[in-house]
């Protein structure tokens, strides 16, 4: 589906194991039940266990070369990003996000955005000019050091490990703009559904939610090569092409169930959803546009604004 709202970015050197393009591999109340969204315990408990190789896959990942990680273009592979050029990327794709929010009169406030799953600041950093604070978030402590040793020099961002499946650091309804971009799709569907509720509950009225996440693969050679094989054996694959022992995963979200995390969440409205490009060939990857109706006053928003956390 064409999309004003989600520009793929073109060209680009691809890599066969990640199917990444260029670049895109590519409170006060506690976080609600959904965080985890499985009630049954043992589900949970996979959940879980889920969630502790991701931590160290993304540790390791962010020790090793961050750069390259978040941005898997195989030239690139061995430290050879620069600085300058790896965060023009993110420069592109905040603006064009922004722009297309704005035109939707959205989000009405500027006063607090949240990057989710920020890396090394990529996106975090191109927030910044565009809100008075701006936090970035992720589970990894190696890419947060780089955040902030990258990003030392602006004033209004904080970046915060969270080694959790819920965002209980954030309070509900305090965020204008939340953001997260290629991080969804490295998630296991249950975990990555616990997120995206949190998401919903931080969302601020007058509020927009815009996330990525891959919900299959495409009906290319390599979206049914992908298809056909289970995530053990293209991690195989990864560790031959990508010459290295830790390599990271894609895991598609169903959509329905995405709606059903929607549905627990009173106040809130699809903008758009609309097919997105970014996970790169063979992923058949979505991009969602959530608002929040701005039903309060602007004392209530202003007062918000000024403790949002
Ligand atoms: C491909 S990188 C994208 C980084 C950033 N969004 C960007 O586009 O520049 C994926 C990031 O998601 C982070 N991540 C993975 N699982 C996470 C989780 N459960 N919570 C927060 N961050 C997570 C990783 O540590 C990694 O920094």
């Amino acid at each position: 589906m064409a999309s004003n709202w989600s520009r793929p970015e073109k060209g680009g050197k691809r890599d066969l194991a990640s199917g990444n393009r260029n670049g895109e591999q590519r409170h006060r109340q506690q976080p609600r039940d959904d965080a985890i969204p499985d009630s049954n315990g043992s589900r949970a408990a996979r959940a879980d266990s889920g969630f502790g190789q991701l931590r160290r896959v993304w540790e390791r990942l962010g020790e090793d070369d961050p750069f390259w990680a978040v941005l898997s273009d195989p030239d690139k592979r061995g430290g050879r990003w620069q600085a300058d050029e790896f965060f023009a990327t993110g420069k592109l794709e905040i603006e064009t996000q922004l722009a297309a929010a704005a035109a939707r009169g959205l989000p009405q406030l500027r006063a607090l955005a949240l990057d989710f799953g920020c890396g090394v600041g990529r996106l975090t950093r191109a927030l910044a000019p565009h809100f008075q604070r701006v936090i970035g978030i992720d589970v990894s402590a190696s890419m947060i050091a780089a955040a902030k040793r990258l990003n030392a020099d602006l004033g209004n961002v904080e970046f915060r490990v969270n080694p959790a499946t819920h965002l209980s650091g954030i309070a509900d309804s305090s965020v204008d703009f939340v953001f997260s971009h290629i991080t969804l799709q490295h998630i296991p569907a249950p975990l990555a559904l616990g997120y995206v509720g949190e998401f919903f509950r931080v969302l601020a009225p007058g509020g927009v939610a815009v996330f990525q996440f891959v919900n299959g693969v495409d009906a290319s050679w390599r979206g049914r090569f992908f298809g056909s094989l289970p995530t053990l054996a293209l991690n195989m694959l990864r560790r031959l092409v990508w010459r290295r022992g830790t390599v990271f995963e894609m895991h598609p979200m169903p959509e329905a169930e995405l709606a059903r995390v929607l549905l627990r969440h009173s106040g809130l409205r699809v903008l758009d959803a609309w097919d997105d490009f970014s996970a790169g060939p063979g992923w058949h990857g979505r991009r969602w546009y959530v608002t929040r109706a701005a039903n309060v006053t602007e004392t209530r928003r202003a007062s918000d604004r000024n403790n949002p956390c």
